[in-house]
């Protein structure tokens, strides 16, 4: 179970990463390819982007607002329709081809958005029974007492694995922050992902729950050998939580590195 008692002074990078080693193997999770993006014929909103992912590897995404990393997180899932360049996503391509052919790759990768956009009125076991609308839909996943005992179960495992199980029965508009966004973790574990991408998960909690929230992502990188993809703000999560950092600029790539040939002042020259 996810240890909420866990906290940075406790936690670094060389043991989350030390131990995460293994996870990370030769199979490529994520691979764009000549990637470009444009809203109106003219200007670019990304151009040229190519990087690829290995499993069980964590990629921060870093630069200025409007630099065009939620598109890319988008076009990375077909959720924005690239309008050049390749994606394989889990061994498969994904562009080329009809939103429908890709849903079931896509379905495999979780999205934690800056705002969890849990249903306010519904029980957190509802929020997470949602997740499994990804693999199967009808009204089976839309309410906790609709749903049949084994997503039930494997709801309150994702509930118990974010430390939460006891907020169960609570109305998602009653939870902190803190707790929403691991709900909403929990939310897209129902998913039975591979991948989890992060859109700004933290940057707009206190600074202990966005711990937390980056910790939880840490252990489930190791425990579970989920890949992850997380754009942040801030250049000390960047450092700490992940093994490799693209910085974007004007749309394109400005900065691929390892983490561990980068300190946070060489981050900091990005946004110059
Ligand atoms: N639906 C849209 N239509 C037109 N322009 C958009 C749309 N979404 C984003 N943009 C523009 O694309 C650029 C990149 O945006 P975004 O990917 O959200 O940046 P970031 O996440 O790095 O802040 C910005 O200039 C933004 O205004
Ligand atoms: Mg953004």
């Amino acid at each position: 179970m996810y240890d909420a008692s866990l906290n940075t002074s406790t936690v670094n990078q060389a043991a989350w990463f030390g131990a995460n080693e293994q996870a990370v193997d030769d199979s490529v999770h994520l691979d764009v390819s000549g990637l470009s993006k444009t809203w109106n014929s003219s200007d670019y909103v990304l151009q040229d982007i190519d990087f690829s992912m290995q499993k069980g590897q964590s990629l921060a995404l870093i630069g200025h607002n409007g630099s065009g990393k939620s598109t890319l997180l988008r076009c990375c899932l077909r959720l924005i329709e690239p309008s050049s360049g390749t994606i394989h996503l889990l061994d498969r391509e994904i562009t080329g081809k009809s939103r429908r052919h890709v849903r079931d790759t896509c379905a495999k990768v979780g999205f934690i958005f800056q705002r969890h956009n849990l249903v306010p009125r519904l029980s957190v076991l509802s929020n997470v029974i949602h997740g499994a609308q990804a693999r199967k839909s009808g009204p089976r996943v839309w309410y906790q007492s609709f749903a049949c005992t084994q997503d039930r179960e494997e709801a309150m495992h994702h509930l118990d694995r974010v430390g939460l199980a006891h907020l169960a029965g609570r109305r998602a508009d009653q939870l902190s922050g803190g707790e929403s966004q691991r709900v909403a973790v929990a939310r897209a574990l129902m998913q039975q992902p591979q991948m989890m991408m992060a859109d700004e998960p933290v940057a707009s909690l206190d600074p202990q729950a966005g711990e937390e929230v980056m910790e939880l992502f840490m252990s489930l990188l190791q425990e579970e050998g989920l890949t992850l993809l997380f754009v942040s703000h801030n250049m000390d999560h960047a450092m700490r939580y992940s093994k490799r950092i693209i910085g974007l600029k004007k749309g394109r790539i400005a900065l691929d590195a390892t983490t561990a040939s980068e300190n946070e002042s060489s981050l900091h020259q990005l946004f110059e």
